[in-house]
């Protein structure tokens, strides 16, 4: 999962062209980008569009929160379809991750599915006590296979009038917001994915910012138009030079018996360096360009 793209559920033409622009995931939106009134509507468009999906295509729906009184609406509409997953805004913690996945169990066996099939993907830091209760994610259900955060949501909710310095770069607030979904992602052993660049005609600026969340250790990025697709899947796609590199350390640590630590063109490598090694390959499996 190197990019997954937005799509809203009310609109039947960015549906279509959602699924040819190359992402990862769709992410089909029932939440904020609808309009209370169009959600019906928005609902029967999105469980069409994962049925009529093109084979090999993965399917997430983003669901109204548990606050809302909406998510068991989302639910029967779009479970029978059998999307890949759910993303959940909003969630507060692991134990809203375990009532989701309740919830998704009864509509999984009211749909005569197999028990778990559906995962779940929860936006962590869109308030301020979700944020300060990242660490209540490992262990939380098997169903979970990322975390993402959201800075916007956030920033109402603070009551923060930007979320952005004069340089442009998230102000501390966000910062830790960031951090600590990839502390969360780490400890819960899913992909950490880095929250979307909303300012969309700037792609140098969505360039740099996918960058640094790749230093950082994410794994990948929200997207809400698909001209950010192609920049996401190259960035978040280990180079082959990187991959060159990883197979020779773990052929080196092979070679010498599996030791704690071995020598390298001059460099020292140990088991950390052996770990992210295997990591970056695990990675450039899931991207395709590992056999
Ligand atoms: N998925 C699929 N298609 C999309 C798309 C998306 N997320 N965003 C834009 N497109 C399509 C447009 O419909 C347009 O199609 P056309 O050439 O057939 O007319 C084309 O891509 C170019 O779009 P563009 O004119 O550059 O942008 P726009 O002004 O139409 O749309 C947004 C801008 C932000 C409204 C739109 O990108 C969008 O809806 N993004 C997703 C929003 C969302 O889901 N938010 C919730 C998560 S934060
Ligand atoms: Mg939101």
């Amino acid at each position: 999962m190197r990019s997954l793209l937005f799509v809203p559920g009310d609109s039947e033409k960015k549906l279509e062209k959602g699924f040819s622009a190359g992402a990862d995931v769709i992410i089909i939106d029932l939440e904020d980008s609808v309009a209370a009134l169009t959600k019906p509507k928005a609902r029967s468009l999105a469980a069409e569009a994962i049925r009529a999906r093109p084979s090999g295509a993965k399917v997430y729906v983003r669901v109204n929160d548990l606050t809302t009184g909406l998510t068991d609406d989302d639910f029967a509409a779009v479970v029978p379809a059998r999307p890949d997953g759910i993303v959940l805004p909003k969630s507060q913690g692991g134990t809203d991750v375990q009532h989701l996945s309740v919830k998704l169990r009864v509509a999984e066996i009211e749909a005569g599915l197999p028990d778990g099939g559906i995962a779940i993907i929860p936006i962590i830091t869109e308030t301020g006590l979700a944020t300060l209760s990242t660490a209540t994610y490992p262990g939380c259900s098997p169903r979970l296979a990322g975390l993402t955060w959201g800075a916007e949501d956030l920033a109402a909710e603070i009551g923060a009038r930007t979320n952005r310095n004069a340089e442009g770069r998230y102000t501390d607030v966000f910062r830790l917001a960031r951090s600590v979904t990839l502390l969360a992602a780490s400890a819960s052993a899913v992909a950490a994915i880095d929250t979307v660049h909303v300012d969309f005609r700037d792609l140098g600026a969505l360039r740099a910012e996918c960058l640094e969340a790749e230093r950082d250790g994410f794994t990948g990025k929200l997207a809400i138009h698909p001209a950010q697709v192609p920049i996401i899947n190259e960035v978040f796609t280990p180079s082959r030079e990187a991959v060159d590199q990883a197979n020779a350390l773990v052929a080196a640590f092979a070679d010498a018996g599996n030791p704690g630590v071995v020598a390298l063109e001059g460099r020292m490598y140990d088991i950390p360096h052996l770990k992210r090694a295997q990591r970056l390959l695990a990675r450039a499996r899931d991207a395709g360009v590992l056999a």
